[in-house]
């Protein structure tokens, strides 16, 4: 059987990659450490590429620089497309399931993914869109979303999806900072039972965008909207004037392939740069690798493509594969709490990848709602996002995968492209809520707050890593002195995570969360300071702090302690107007759940606000705030203390 699985699974990818046992695992483990540039070379050895790297790796963490495959040059879409085609070109590459259960599925098969992509890039070159140029991306989960991507692959442009739920403010921070040329959008998008207006937010948007000339409009809720003569026009009468043959352009491996927004800790978003060659061999890799992806399976990963997740796992990495991947439209309760289980049915996925927020709200639903769908075409679970309690960790065992499925609990970050610690499944022996062991060629170090690496077991410090894999992040677009002191000062000569992290006798990985100001709220990552500036955007607010604390089902809540420039009367009012303002700088999902009204902050003599006193106020444990000596004003802690929420 194994022999027949092997075989199956390696029409393009060697055997002495595919790691099988424990035993396997170990042993290349070893090699990828021992010999990076050896086994990287022979796991890219099974692409396509139109010419070989003359060098696998140059790097220097000081500077900080990193290159995979030099001079090498390929299509990442041909790699995803073209090459699958004389195997499989009638086979399902992408099953899209739409919001509403009644609506029909669609299967596309590998032969007309290419074609549908062909057809956008074809559409993006009519409009002027050439290599290099970036093209924002501001669309739902449907297909047309997909081409998109791939589209810009095709042509050498750069793709900076922006997620469908960001308000108008996001948008243009994002389009700006990219410079983005052209937009790609939808009239509207469903959310279960709501519509939302994305042209209209596109608008309102392209007010404040001068590099946008243009935008196409893909119908999806059927709004017609209106359209700004010369700079807007409809998907699908320009698709129809294109044709569905256009090659590949030939990219460097280190050519941009991709910027992707994530949260810093000063308000300004960070545009992380992915390149071609590296982020495809890895998530290719990672993909096979983590989730033992077997010819035929249907594997589903319910992240939205606006995340590093759908990227790497509902795009790149499973259509790189020849795998049939699932992108569904909705939400996990609508029209109830059985939705996801429904959908696993109803295709029969084998592979279900989603995050721990999700388990917890579906944890909280009547169980009937799983009993009455038939899961037994599940054979792997994975989670991502944030920590999965233990649990969470339980349930989605016992109830989803009925015990026989492992869970692969998979760290990693949008600046990673790729799964970094993570189990194997079926592989490694798992542990709840570990995310046990570094893959090949992933080198971590736990570190002290001095700095200095923790090289024995039982230890906890945070999570750096010590050696570049091919799927890191080059640098932030345009700021590359960000990307330095963001990543690779706290550490001097390593790549610092930004999370803390444990590493148990068995040399196990716990991840115990973000150790700066990033809060993860439903697996969306948050910065402090990015909310901050928002609320202080009210006319009332002069000042803000924001933290995060345990929240049942988000895994983290938004607390906001907010200083008023006069006591507000009407507290529920100011309440709601702060929450509106949030919504519409940075979008729902940054809503503070608690915001309590203060006359000063907590600051040390330096002005820095000690976060880790909120912290601890709103998780609602004010017996031991520690030292707070060091505070300029010690005496508004009381105050702090005795208004919690
Ligand atoms: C941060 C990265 C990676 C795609 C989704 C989020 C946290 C992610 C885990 C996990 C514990 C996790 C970390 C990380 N995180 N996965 N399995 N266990 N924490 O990407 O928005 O870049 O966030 O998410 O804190 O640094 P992201």
């Amino acid at each position: 059987m194994l022999m027949m699985a092997e075989k199956a699974n390696n029409r393009y990818f060697q055997t002495m990659n595919i790691i099988r046992s424990f035993q396997d695992y170990t042993t290349q483990y070893k090699a990828s450490i021992a010999n990076p540039e050896d086994f990287w070379a022979a796991v890219a050895n099974d692409f396509s590429w139109r010419k070989k790297w003359d060098k696998v790796l140059q790097w220097d963490f000081h500077k900080p620089e990193v290159k995979w495959f030099i001079n090498g040059k390929l299509n990442i879409t041909e790699n995803c497309l073209d090459r699958h085609l004389p195997e499989r070109a009638n086979q399902t590459a992408i099953i899209w399931e739409p919001n509403h259960p009644q609506d029909e599925s669609k299967y596309i098969t590998y032969k007309e993914l290419l074609e549908h992509v062909c057809r956008v890039a074809n559409m993006l070159k009519a409009h002027g869109v050439q290599k290099g140029d970036r093209v924002c991306i501001y669309m739902p989960m449907i297909p047309e979303t997909a081409y998109a991507m791939l589209a810009c692959a095709r042509i050498g442009a750069v793709h900076s999806v922006v997620f469908a739920g960001f308000s108008a403010g996001s948008l243009i921070d994002r389009i700006n900072d990219a410079g983005c040329k052209l937009v790609l959008t939808a009239d509207g998008a469903y959310r279960g039972d709501k519509t939302i207006n994305l042209k209209g937010i596109v608008d309102e948007a392209l007010e404040k965008c001068p590099t946008v000339e243009k935008v196409i409009v893909a119908e999806r809720v059927n709004s017609k909207p209106a359209l700004k003569a010369g700079r807007d026009f409809r998907w699908n009468e320009e698709i129809s004037k294109a044709s569905a043959d256009c090659p590949a352009v030939e990219t460097d491996a280190e050519d941009l392939l991709f910027i992707l927004y994530t949260s810093g800790s000063t308000g300004k978003p960070k545009g992380m740069v992915h390149t071609c060659g590296g982020y495809m061999v890895y998530t290719n890799y990672t993909f096979r690798t983590a989730f033992q992806y077997q010819e035929g399976q249907v594997y589903w990963c319910t992240a939205d493509v606006g995340w590093i997740t759908g990227h790497s796992y509902i795009i790149y990495g499973p259509l790189s594969a020849g795998a049939t991947t699932l992108m569904f439209e909705g939400i996990p309760s609508w029209p109830d709490w059985g939705r996801f289980w429904h959908v696993v049915e109803k295709h029969r996925v084998n592979i279900f990848y989603t995050a721990p927020t999700a388990i917890r709200s579906l944890e909280k639903a009547p169980l009937s709602f799983v009993k009455q769908y038939d899961l037994h075409s599940l054979k792997i679970l994975g989670t991502v996002g944030e920590p999965i309690n233990e649990e969470a960790w339980h349930w989605y065992h016992e109830h989803i995968g009925q015990k026989r499925c492992p869970v692969i609990d998979t760290w990693w970050q949008t600046e990673t492209g790729g799964f970094m610690i993570s189990p194997i499944a079926s592989v490694t022996k798992l542990k709840p809520a570990f995310a046990t062991l570094p893959l090949p060629g992933v080198q971590p170090a736990v570190m002290d707050e001095k700095g200095n690496e923790l090289t024995t077991n039982e230890v906890e410090g945070r999570l750096a890593i010590k050696f570049p894999w091919p799927s890191m992040a080059r640098t932030i677009y345009g700021d590359h002195q960000r990307f330095k002191e963001t990543y690779f000062s706290t550490f001097p000569g390593k790549y610092f995570t930004g999370d803390g992290c444990r590493r148990d006798s068995d040399g196990y990985y716990r991840i115990t969360g973000r150790v700066d100001d990033i809060i993860i709220v439903s697996g969306h990552n948050l910065g402090t300071a990015e909310i901050e500036s928002a609320i202080d955007e009210h006319s009332a607010v002069c000042e803000s702090a924001v933290v995060g604390y345990p929240h049942d089902i988000k895994g983290q809540g938004i607390y906001a302690f907010v200083i008023c420039y006069d006591k507000p009367h009407e507290e529920e009012n100011l309440r709601n107007e702060i929450r509106e303002i949030v919504s519409k700088i940075i979008g729902p999902i940054a809503k503070p759940d608690k915001i309590q009204f203060v006359s000063g902050l907590p600051k040390t003599r330096s002005g820095k606000i000690m976060r880790r006193i909120l912290r601890k106020v709103a998780e609602g444990d004010t017996t031991n705030l520690g030292d707070v000596t060091t505070l300029l004003d010690p005496g508004v802690v009381d105050e702090i203390k005795n208004g919690a929420l």
